[in-house]
């Protein structure tokens, strides 16, 4: 039965696979009383290798999904759809949904990284997607246009980080990768790092061995979760209760794969996760997009 009161229905949060599992966690510690429904696209990760216009139809499909579940807020955990989608999908949901809020990764992080720079350095490592798209340029542009941001495109490391040959992610082969994405930044001496994509807070102690004690590293997840806490507050959406609230699981790809990695990543107990297999959405304009 969906809720009656829109403040018993739940948060919606999304990515292309396991990566926003690490947002989810930073909302399920810092708002408890909510209730969650997390979607996996599994089935077509990577998104940092795709195209702007399939990351917006992508979007538009999730989308649907997951106010058919009733969802109050939507929350783009991922920074490559956020980069190349977001707006779309804000204006979209307002227009189809009566305006169900749907907020993103990259500007929150951008602030906060530009609070904490004192050289005006900042690094950002992030998918292909996210880079070329220059949203965390403008992102921090318009927090302080005299800040400078040296971004670094990983796209090996996401890949590894959700499916690690082999099974183990910790090995001298990833070690590898990792310090390679630093060096720029280590050579440029940047003091304030931005990991703009959801699976790297998974490797971040590697990370912050690689480019120095010195460097502070900044993530999505705690800045979101306050983002999160003023929407719910301003549209007079927070839960009322006083206990823990519930949270479910949704995927695109093979729902054991997504368990077997989902806890890792959410360093939480995973409850059932069911499989979905997203309809084209109506909302999409943009055209399907031929790939190779
Ligand atoms: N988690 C996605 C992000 O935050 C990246 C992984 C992918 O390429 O799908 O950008």
């Amino acid at each position: 039965m969906p809720a009656a009161d829109p403040r018993d229905r739940p948060i919606a949060v999304f990515d292309s696979g396991v990566g926003g599992l690490t947002v989810l966690h930073e909302l399920l510690v810092s708002l408890p009383q909510e209730d969650y429904v997390y979607l996996g696209d599994s089935a077509r990760f990577p998104y940092g290798e795709r195209t702007p216009e399939e990351l917006e139809r992508f979007g538009m499909d999730i989308a649907d999904e997951l106010i058919a579940r009733r969802a109050k807020l939507l929350v783009v955990a991922c920074n490559s759809m956020t980069s190349a989608a977001l707006p779309a999908l804000q204006r979209r949901m307002l227009e189809t949904t009566l305006g169900i809020d749907v907020i993103g990764v990259v500007r929150p992080e951008a602030a906060q990284a530009v609070a904490v720079t004192r050289s005006g350095r900042i690094g950002l490592l992030a998918t292909r997607a996210t880079v070329a798209s220059g949203a965390y340029e403008r992102a921090v542009a318009a927090v302080d246009p005299h800040v400078d941001l040296l971004a670094v495109a990983c796209p090996d490391l996401a890949p590894l980080v959700q499916d690690p040959p082999g099974g183990d992610l910790f090995t001298r082969e990833l070690e590898d990768v990792v310090r390679g994405y630093c060096a720029p930044l280590v050579e440029a001496g940047v003091d304030t790092v931005i990991l703009g994509c959801t699976h790297y807070p998974l490797v971040r102690p590697m990370i912050q061995r690689m480019l120095g004690r010195h460097a502070t590293i900044v993530t999505s997840g705690a800045a979101l979760a306050r983002q999160v806490e003023h929407v719910l507050g301003s549209r007079d959406l927070a839960s009322g209760r006083a206990g823990e609230g519930t949270y479910s699981f949704l995927c695109t790809g093979d729902a054991g794969a997504f368990r077997a990695l989902g806890t890792r990543f959410l360093q939480m107990p995973l409850t059932e996760v069911e499989h979905v297999d997203l309809a084209p959405s109506p909302n999409a304009e943009v055209p399907a997009w031929p790939r190779p």
